[in-house]
């Protein structure tokens, strides 16, 4: 696909912030044709070092709460000074996505680009710890790391010359999320499926020179990219 509005992120300082396949494509992948009104109150879940929150803000106008549980708000607050964004319209959080301290009702949409995986498994997650702080009607968008099939039986050698068979058990396939979202009492079920990004996300994040990305290469550069995927999931509270 044509990454319009990534192509002015795609810059060696910006992508610095990237801690993992690039997450604006990811995102500009995820939002087509999205339901969210401009000026929306909304959260970005996981955000990190807040290059998505970012273009959440410059890029579709919305109001940003950029909620992160590793990251350091101050450091996220710098970065969105320097960018020139208003303090009203982007704001630093420092937020376990399992214990959220927001009103209820709070957002009009939540959008999770790379970190949902990481709190979104047990089923009465949305039921019991996001849902509450969306307003009715709110959407929900996700774009997550899965696998093409889940394989945590019998973990192909390739993967595991990056990752442990924990940190595998973090990607799943389109079944498992399907099953854990339709298990969801308070939202309808939109869509659940796998996103056309995956090859030029991977070697915009393999072409960084961090620990991490350094580290992911072994697997990807012996082939273990065929097992992986990338997955959207949206969903609208009722
Ligand atoms: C791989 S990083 C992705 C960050 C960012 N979305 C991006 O793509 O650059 C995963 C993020 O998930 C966040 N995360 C993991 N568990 C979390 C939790 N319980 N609550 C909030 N954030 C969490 C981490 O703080 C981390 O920034």
């Amino acid at each position: 696909m044509k990454y319009t509005k990534s192509e002015k992120y795609n810059t060696p300082t910006l992508q610095k912030k990237i801690m993992g396949p690039n997450p604006i494509k990811l995102e500009e992948e995820l939002l087509i044709n999205h339901k969210i009104p401009e000026g929306a109150v909304v959260c970005d879940l996981g955000s990190g070092q807040g290059l998505t929150s970012v273009f959440l803000a410059k890029e579709y106008g919305f109001t940003v709460y950029a909620a992160d549980l590793w990251s350091n708000p101050e450091d996220n607050r710098r970065f969105f000074d320097d960018m020139g964004l208003d303090k009203n319209q982007i704001i630093p959080v420092k937020a376990d996505a399992t214990d959220l301290q927001f009103d209820k009702g709070f957002f009009d949409a939540v959008i999770s680009t790379d970190s949902y995986n990481y709190f979104g498994r047990d089923e009465h997650y949305l039921d019991d710890k996001l849902l509450p702080f969306l307003k009715n009607g709110g959407y929900i968008y996700i774009a997550i790391p899965g696998m093409k099939k889940d394989c945590h039986d019998k973990l192909p050698p390739e993967l595991l010359l990056s990752w442990t068979p924990e940190q595998l058990d973090y990607m799943h396939d389109i079944d498992y999320w399907t099953e854990i979202v339709n298990k969801c009492k308070g939202a309808e079920v939109i869509s659940v499926k796998e996103m056309e990004s995956n090859e030029e996300v991977w070697s915009d994040w393999l072409m960084q020179d961090n620990e991490y990305a350094v580290g992911d290469r072994k697997a990807m550069e012996s082939g273990g990219g065929k097992y992986l995927n990338f997955i959207s999931m949206i969903l609208r509270k009722k």
